[in-house]
Formats: structure tokens, sequence, C-alpha cells
């Protein structure tokens, strides 16, 4: 038994569970080696105030504004404010960012990315994500606190019922040996991630199924803002890469060192719709790239950044460069073919201001988590301090809920379903039901949408989960299957809360209400599985 369950080691649960080791005993479950997650991934870097020529109340507003009306103050001014304390922790963990020397000072390298006022991102050069993973995976690794499970899936929460409310005590963890064991907590973190791999073209790693979600929603946690999938505007155009399922993403500080989006005929097109060009918002720029692909039958655009000396361009952005490369692009000569992908889930399981969920004993954060920050669009490079800063806030409060929680059950009930024997012939439907889903919604349900649809994808989506539900009975207990199954448990719910929100906001675009709904207050799409 563990004070600590926390289940995910992107920056979320690694923070987190690096704040709370100081107070008790913590077990860190990650369903492939520890380091594999979006975080992983993060090219741009981690907007926060540390520059004179900044301030707080630019970063808010900027915040605000890419949120279109959803985003809540609180959160926004707890994350801005709170930022540059969380640098200064990430740095004390070993994580080190580009600098350069002014006046004999160490100074922070600041990138610019869409939709920010100021330049504010502090990043190591083009792999910020992999400096933060590692570092703060082997500090975690190195403490004598934390226990650390990989290849460890969590299937579902423990929950027990409490004078009528609900108390998680921990999870159902799969083991590499395909061993279902229970793991019982005072205290479970979902710092699980993202849900790109609902979609057939993503920026994020095969981690990203959606498992923190349809955990939360099984338990009867209540989630928010689905509708709100963030579409990358560049992710290197699959045919360069021949297809692989995780697209590699061109960082939006590409565009922030001066990269040009131009059509196949070299037309820059982003000035005629939007005062900051390259730089809009991404929702837009995402938008536009789809109108004019599509509106010329084009399968892709090109990305520009041959303006810059080449040496510059090299340095900056390395590891795109090596990439690029690989795919006998050199960046510094020619234009890259790019394509939008789905890349962030701004919505998620709702929690307060200390990761709190509805369910006691049940915190979330990251990218699984809505604290309210992004609303209905996320700006470029708050995710990641949004993590850090609400993995510290979470950590606060539950150290000091730690010691006032009753003891944990001795006997857990067993996990439902699931006790089937292997058929490897299942795997051909499994696979299939897995591909049909992440088309149909990158068919009906991506950057834009309609009412017919939508309602099309929801009879599709719920016919394939009747037929995953059947396997998962039948079958033997497997992480692809608890990945189906939550792939369409999420598109399920994605579709169901674009269909609820009849309007069209930050990036949920349908044709049928093309407008903002300025008469009613803005709202958040809550859902909530009430057993
Ligand atoms: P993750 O880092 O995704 O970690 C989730 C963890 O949970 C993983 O370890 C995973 O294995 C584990 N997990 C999932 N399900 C289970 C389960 N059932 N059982 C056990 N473990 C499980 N944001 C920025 O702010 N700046 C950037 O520059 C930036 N660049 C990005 C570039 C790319 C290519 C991508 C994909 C994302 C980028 N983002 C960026 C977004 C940002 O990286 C993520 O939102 C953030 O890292 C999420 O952190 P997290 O800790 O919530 O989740
Ligand atoms: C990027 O580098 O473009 C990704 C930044 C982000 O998703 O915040």
């Amino acid at each position: 038994m563990s004070d600590f369950l926390v289940i995910g080691s992107g920056i979320a649960g690694l923070s987190f569970a690096l704040e709370t080791a100081r107070f008790g005993k913590v077990t860190l479950v990650t369903k492939k080696q520890n380091t594999e997650s979006n975080t992983n991934y993060a090219q741009g870097g981690i907007a926060v105030v540390v520059s004179d020529e900044d301030s707080f109340e630019r970063h808010i507003a900027d915040t605000l504004q890419a949120g279109a009306g959803l985003s809540k103050r609180p959160a926004v001014q707890a994350m801005v404010r709170e930022g540059p304390q969380r640098i200064e922790n990430l740095a004390a963990w070993g994580v080190e960012f580009s600098y350069y020397w002014k006046d004999n000072k160490k100074v922070l390298a600041l990138g610019r990315e869409g939709g920010h006022s100021r330049d504010r991102i502090v990043h190591k050069a083009d792999h910020t994500g992999q400096e933060v993973e590692q570092s703060l995976a082997k500090r975690c690794a190195e403490h004598p606190n934390i226990v650390i499970e990989e290849h460890s899936t969590a299937v579902d929460l423990i929950v027990k019922e409490e004078h009528a409310r609900k108390r998680c005590c921990g999870a159902w963890v799969l083991t590499q040996p395909g061993e279902l064991k229970p793991i019982l907590a005072k205290v479970t973190l979902l710092a699980t991630g993202g849900c790109g791999q609902v979609y057939l073209h993503t920026t994020n790693p095969s981690i990203a199924t959606g498992d923190g979600v349809a955990m939360a929603w099984r338990a009867s946690a209540k989630i928010a803002n689905l509708e709100f999938m963030q579409f990358h505007p560049t992710a290197l155009y699959p045919s360069t890469t021949g297809g692989e399922a995780q697209a590699f993403l061109i960082s939006e500080a590409v565009r922030g060192f001066g990269g040009v989006l131009r059509r196949l005929d070299g037309y820059a097109f982003m000035t005629d719709y939007h005062p900051l060009g390259d730089l809009a918002p991404r929702d837009i720029v995402a938008r536009t790239i789809d109108r004019e692909m599509k509106s010329r039958g084009e399968d892709y655009v090109f990305l520009d950044i041959t303006g810059r000396q080449p040496e510059e361009t090299r340095e900056r952005f390395p590891n795109i460069h090596r990439v690029c490369l690989r795919y006998n692009i050199d960046f510094t000569r020619q234009w890259i073919p790019v394509v939008p992908a789905a890349h962030y889930m701004c919505g998620g399981v709702v929690t307060d201001l200390f990761g709190r969920t509805n369910i006691d004993g049940l915190y979330a954060v990251g990218e699984v988590a809505c604290v309210g920050v992004h609303g209905a669009n996320r700006l470029a490079s708050n995710s990641l301090l949004e993590a850090v800063v609400f993995a510290h806030r979470a950590a606060e409060s539950a150290v000091k809920q730690v010691n006032e929680i009753p003891k944990l059950p001795k006997t857990v009930e067993l996990l439902n379903g699931s006790v089937g024997d292997s058929n490897e012939e299942e795997w051909v439907l499994a696979a299939s039901d897995r591909f049909q889903i992440r088309k149909l919604m990158w068919d009906y349900v991506g950057i834009v949408r309609s009412t017919l649809r939508l309602e099309r994808a929801l009879r599709r989506v719920t016919l394939i989960r009747k037929e995953v539900e059947d396997l998962y009975r039948r079958t033997k207990l497997t992480v692809g299957l608890v990945e189906l199954r939550n792939i369409a448990l999420v598109a399920a719910l994605i579709i169901r809360s674009a269909l609820q929100r009849r309007e069209s906001r930050g990036l949920h675009w349908t044709t049928d209400y093309p407008a903002c709904d300025e008469a009613k207050p803005a709202r958040d799409t809550v859902i909530w599985n009430r057993k």
C-alpha cells in the first residue's frame, strides 16, 4: 500500500511524485518505459514571464484571448504568476535551458510562438521536453521514497462508496507479464496525458490513448470541454515519413523564428487571413491551412525557413534539422511539406485549482485534466507550464490530506470482465476497430465539423464500441485491448461534447453554427456518468 499512487510519468506525474515523496511513499506506474510520454516530445518550450520587457498581465491577457471566453481567470493567474518559481524548481531538479551571456550574466534565451505578444518561451534548443523528461525521471529513479513500475498500465480506478460519497482508493494495474493487480493508495493522481491517438494523424506518441479520461468517466468523475481538440498546424507531411502513426512535429517556434507558410505555388497566404500572419493563433492557422488545401485539392502546404542564415537555423533547431535530413529535406535550402495533426486535448477531468476532482482522494493534473486554463484553445507552450504549476498545487493539497484519509479497504472487488481466454485471431478485429475509429474521427470530427458528420460519427463509433465491449469480455486482457476500449469511449465522449456545443468557438468549428454565440454567457460542456 502507498500513500500516493501516481499514474503516468510525464511532467505532471514526475513533478508531483518529487514533491510528495518528501512526505510519504509514492508508487508511480507508467505504461511503457518511464520516459515515454507527450512531455518527451515537446519542442517549443515553456511559456513564462522572466523578461523585464514582459509582464504577468500580458501573459494572462494572451492566454485569455486564445481561450476564446472559456479560460478561467483565477486558473490563468495562478499559472502565470507561479510560473517563474516552478521554472526554478525544474532547474533545481537538473533541467537545463538554452541561455546566452549578457554583461557576464547568464540570461535565459526566449523564443516566440503564435498568439504570444512577447518573446517568452524558455526552451532547450528544440528538445525541451526530452530535457525535462529525462532530468525528472532520473531524479525520481534516485529517490528512496519513489517506486517506479514501468510497463504497468492502469486499467480502472478502485472506487468505494462512503457515506454517499465516492472515494478513490487506488487502481487496477496490468503488469507486463499480463497480471492484473490492485494498487491501493490514500491519494491517486491521474497524470496520463492526452488522447491524440484517437485521431488518425497526430503528433502524440502511442501512449496517448485517453486512458485517464476513460477511467475517470467510468468512475463517475466530471469531464469537460472534450470538443476542444487542438490541431497543430505543422506536422511533417505523413507521406514524407512513410505514414508513421506519430506525425513528426515542426515546432511553432520555427514560425516564431521567421518561418513562412506557402501554398504549393509558393504564395505566402497567412497575411490574407490574420493580422499576425504566420503567428496567428493556432486554431486559425490550422483552419486556414485546411481551407487552402481543400479548396485547391492539395495534400499539404510548405513551411519555408530558408530566409534565415543556415547556421542559425541549424543551431536553433538541431533535432528538426536532423529528422528532416533523414527524409531528404535540408530545411536551410528546401521548404518543408507540412499538414495539421491532432495535438492537444484542452478538455479533460474537471479539477479545482488544487487538482482535486469530484471524487475524494482522486486528483488529476496535466493534459488529462481541465483546470480551466486553456478554455476553447490553448496558447502555445502553456501546457508544460500548466502541468508543473498545478502538480505543485495538487501536491501541496495532497500532502495535507494524506494524513486525514481513513484507512484503506482490506479487500477490493474484482475488476469486472476481462476474464476470457487469449485468442490471437481476434487481434485482427481489434486492430481494425482501432484504425476505423481513428479514421472516422479524422474524417468527421476534425478541424471543420458539421452536425451531419458528427451524428454519422457517433452512430458508427457506438456500433464499434459495442463490438469492442464484446471483445473486451471474451478476450484475455492486454494493453492493446485496454487502449482500444478507452479510445472508443473517448471518441464517443468527444463527439457527444461536440454535438452539445451549438456554436463555433476556439477549436470547435462547425458549419451549422459558424458564429460564436455572444448572446449567452460562455459555458463549459460538462458531461458526467452518474451511476
Ligand atoms: P504526458 O507527458 O503525456 O505523460 C503521460 C504519462 O502517462 C506517460 O508516461 C504515459 O505512458 C502514462 N500513461 C498513460 N496512460 C496510462 C495508463 N493507463 N497507465 C499507466 N500510465 C499511463 N507543450 C508545451 O507547453 N510546450 C511545447 O513545446 C510542447 N510541444 C509539444 C510537442 C509535441 C510533439 C507534443 C505531442 C506535445 C507538445 N506539447 C507542448 C504538449 C505537452 O507536451 C503535453 O501537454 C504535456 O507534456 C503533457 O504532460 P503530462 O504529464 O500531462 O502527460
Ligand atoms: C511547438 O513547439 O510548436 C509545440 C508547442 C506547444 O504545443 O505548446
